[in-house]
């Protein structure tokens, strides 16, 4: 596949900017290294890996995949200021001749007005001597006129021409709300390359949220108006309603060929599903299971008409195949008497890739997984993957062991009968606790406050079983508001456990353990740009 083909489609992820803007979605240093390995094996062009004026984690999170990186361009986000895009430039450098900054300055009336209180003409001046002296620091500069779609087209052609004419070589048009219409968007696009002198120095890339659901549709309109960057995230995670999902919009190109021809991306589509499920583990933001191409449901035919007719050829109701996106099928099963080459084996297959740092972890926990429970499925392995990986520089408070019991019935006083006693340790000093509380879960969770020293409440709580059979194990995905020093943050968390108290305790201290990546962090949208 040759990049420099004009009908390749540039893949710039941000999965680790944007979409660690969703509620809950926080990362650790360990996990933004691990999601960036991925979506370089997954071979997306771009990394966003972060916004590094926003706090000293950040910095370091885009520094390091900067400098673990191999062969993606990794970028970093900058307002149009000379800190942001100082502090930008010095943490992607070490990619090298792959670094990128990304200049953003908003543009429509309603931002100039209400957030920049600025006019026209000083925006563009703003955005020109943004991209100017970014271009002093790192060659490969792009830019975005934040909320685009709403921004007057005349206006917008004029920032966009200014910038390129100061060397931007991609000019994002975010639709930065989802207001934008398939039609329309595509208009816009046609329009910028026909009013902007010189268009064809820069690459038009496109930034859809989702918040009609419009994202995914938004950007093919795009694509196929001459756009040639997509802005995307695994899972479609993002700032409210999310963006345009990566897997959704590859899937789309690739399957609609005859919408698309010619059109190629770098994709490695048999890794889409792993990318997803370490996505889902990793910021504990599950998809509903009708998601589009990787949803637990995409490929599963349960009338007896589509079965019969999916047995007979499975074109008749697929128009793609599993094996095609990484969706394991096979159930084949592993036992405790499988050794490492054929646990390896088996992740081969469904194009899952552990480290050898990592693969220790994972067959002790495979072990002892195969200890409890007679088979190990496709789905058990992957989920145990995720845990090997998931929280590993994280731990500041670990879990020994929980001991919990609940009456069950509707007799008077019978749930507040739920007791859990659990043990904490954290540097070596273990703190033993019980507390009683409405069922076995809300005990846990008064339990581990007060050893912790927190206020804290569950606000989403999801259980699925990651396999068939009453052995299979239990994933819990919850979402915690807790209150540490008089501030409240919401936080993600994730558990597995064959037992779902137990889950549900190592999901809540997962929610505990990250609250720190959410205090005191600049957020791009709320600070002002100039
Ligand atoms: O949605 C948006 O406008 C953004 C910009 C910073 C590109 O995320
Ligand atoms: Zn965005």
């Amino acid at each position: 596949m040759n990049p420099n083909d004009p009908n390749r489609v540039i893949i710039f992820d941000t999965t680790l900017r944007d979409g660690e803007q969703s509620p809950g979605a926080s990362m650790n240093l360990a996990e933004k290294l691990e999601i960036a390995r991925t979506l370089e094996l997954l071979g997306v062009d771009v990394i966003e890996a972060g916004f590094p004026v926003a706090s000293v984690d950040d910095f370091n999170a885009v520094q390091a995949i900067a400098k673990a990186s191999t062969r993606a361009r990794i970028c970093g986000l900058a307002r149009s200021l000379k800190g942001d895009i100082d502090r930008a430039a010095e943490a992607v450098k070490p990619a090298g001749d792959r670094a990128r900054v990304h200049v953003f300055l908003a543009t429509s009336a309603i931002h100039r007005t209400f957030k920049l209180n600025k006019a026209k003409d000083e925006i563009v001046k703003q955005a020109r001597e943004a991209v100017a002296y970014a271009k002093t620091l790192i060659d490969d500069i792009e830019f975005s006129p934040e909320d685009a779609s709403r921004t007057e087209p005349e206006f917008l052609a004029e920032v966009v021409q200014a910038v390129i004419d100061a060397g931007a070589k991609t000019v994002n048009i975010p639709d930065t709300v989802g207001y934008g219409y398939p039609s329309d968007y595509a208009d816009l696009i046609t329009y910028l390359r026909t009013h902007v002198k010189g268009i064809d120095r820069a690459v038009i890339s496109v930034h859809c949220h989702n918040d009609l659901g419009l994202a995914v549709a938004n950007s093919l309109a795009a694509v196929r108006a001459g756009a040639r960057q997509v802005e995307c995230t695994i899972n479609g995670i993002g700032e409210r309603a999310g963006n345009c999902a990566l897997e959704e919009v590859v899937m789309a190109m690739r399957v609609r060929k005859d919408q698309f021809p010619g059109i190629t991306t770098g994709i490695d589509g048999q890794r889409l599903y792993g990318a997803s499920r370490l996505v889902q583990s990793i910021t504990g933001l599950p998809l509903q299971r009708n998601k589009a191409v990787v949803g637990d449901n995409a490929f599963a035919h349960e009338s007896g008409i589509h079965q019969h007719g999916v047995l007979k050829n499975p074109e008749c109701y697929e128009i793609m195949t599993p094996a095609s996106v990484g969706v394991p099928m096979t159930n084949l099963v592993l036992g405790k008497h499988s050794g490492k080459a054929a646990v390896e084996k088996r992740l081969q297959a469904m194009g899952v890739s552990v480290t050898d740092a990592d693969m220790p972890k994972l067959m002790e926990a495979f072990k002892a997984l195969a200890d409890r429970k007679k088979e190990v499925y496709d789905g058990d392995l992957i989920a145990l993957v995720e845990e090997a990986v998931r929280g590993k520089t994280l731990a500041v408070w670990s879990l020994d062991w929980i001991h919990s019991s609940a009456a069950a019935g509707a007799g008077a006083g019978a749930a507040a009968l739920a007791t859990a006693t659990v043990r904490l340790s954290k540097a070596g000093e273990a703190v033993i606790d019980a507390a009683t509380g409405d069922g076995p879960v809300d005990a846990v969770v008064k339990v581990i406050n007060r050893i912790c020293g927190i206020e804290g409440t569950i606000e989403d709580y999801r259980l699925r079983a990651v396999t068939k059979g009453g052995d299979a194990q239990g994933e819990v995905s919850l979402r915690a508001k807790l209150t540490a020093n008089g501030q409240e943050v919401s936080v993600g968390g994730k558990g597995l456990s064959t037992d779902i108290v137990h889950a549900s305790a190592i999901a809540y201290l997962d929610a505990v353990n990250r609250m720190g990546f959410q205090v005191g962090r600049l957020d791009y949208r709320t600070a002002a740009n100039g």
